[in-house]
């Protein structure tokens, strides 16, 4: 007889260094963006107090002067912007966790997002389950996540269209569909959607997924994604529910589920 302690599997070591690796390479980019925002913040605002300037001026120089000041300040607008994204990205680890209505959530994002759809000519379809159990979950990390999602297919149905958002329950808890009737994604676009910085808009920083991913999985849930070239996308977050509550639908949602062959994991390769 041995008495020869097994030794840890290296598999999990490689996990614990990969995962302390990573939250240096967080920290220290995240403090270099918070770095960066504040003199970038008292650019902006000098360059407005320029423009303001130069509203007050006479003279052949001050309409070139003026174009060139707004082009300054768009770029530190369209930075700001790219080092808010990507701060939230980076701070999402602790979800600060509350029993929340999912419905209203949802609800409440949509109807931020409203007046926008109605300008883009995207019609909102809303098909909330009443009977939906609440969920454990950080409301403003979610209300974000969702946002994102909202945001992007919109984003896809430039003449307008549909956006189609569902909750219900599912067989790990409960589920929210948002299914969109826009350009949807080539092979290329589906398999890199979720990669930091990944984008293919014009201006678009490609941290809008990758954080609901994050957000998505920081609530041990999940996001799938299904999608068609030209007729549209529709992507699922499905977020566990308290065990008792998950046994008690366990038998009926034998029959609502199933037919997921072809759906995109959201989860690391
Ligand atoms: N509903 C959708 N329909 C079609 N393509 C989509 C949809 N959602 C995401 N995509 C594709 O996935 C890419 C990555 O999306 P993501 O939200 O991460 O970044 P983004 O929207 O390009 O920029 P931003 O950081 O401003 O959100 C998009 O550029 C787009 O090509
Ligand atoms: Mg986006």
């Amino acid at each position: 007889m041995s008495d020869e302690k097994p030794s840890p599997d290296p598999s999990d070591q490689t996990d614990d260094v990969l995962a302390r690796q990573y939250n240096e390479i967080a920290a220290l980019a995240g403090g270099l963006a918070h770095e960066i925002k504040n003199p970038l913040s008292t650019i902006r605002l000098n360059m407005d107090l320029l423009a303001e300037d130069l509203a007050e001026m006479q003279g052949p120089g001050q309409r070139r002067a003026q174009g060139k000041v707004e082009v300054v300040r768009q770029e530190c607008l369209r930075l700001q912007g790219l080092l808010d994204d990507f701060l939230r990205f980076t701070r999402v680890h602790h979800p600060r966790l509350q029993a929340t209505d999912l419905n209203r959530l949802v609800h409440r994002v949509l109807e931020f997002f409203r007046p926008q759809a109605e300008e883009a000519g995207v019609e909102i379809v809303e098909y909330l389950d009443p009977d939906l159990p609440r969920v454990t979950l950080d409301p403003d990390a979610f209300y974000g996540a969702i946002l994102n999602l909202v945001l992007n297919a919109q984003q896809s149905m430039p003449g307008g269209g549909q956006l189609m958002v569902r909750t219900g329950l599912c067989q790990r808890g409960v589920a929210l569909d948002l299914i969109d009737t826009g350009r949807g994604m080539d092979e290329e676009t589906l398999s890199r959607m979720f990669d930091v910085f990944f984008s293919t808009k014009d201006g678009g920083s490609g941290l809008g997924l990758p954080t609901t991913r994050r957000v998505v999985e920081a609530h041990r849930g999940r996001i799938s994604v299904e999608s068609e070239p030209g007729r549209g996308t529709h992507f699922r977050i499905e977020l566990p529910t308290p065990p008792r509550l998950t046994e008690a639908v366990g038998g009926e949602e034998g029959r609502k589920e199933g037919g997921k062959e072809g759906r995109r994991e959201g989860g690391k390769e």
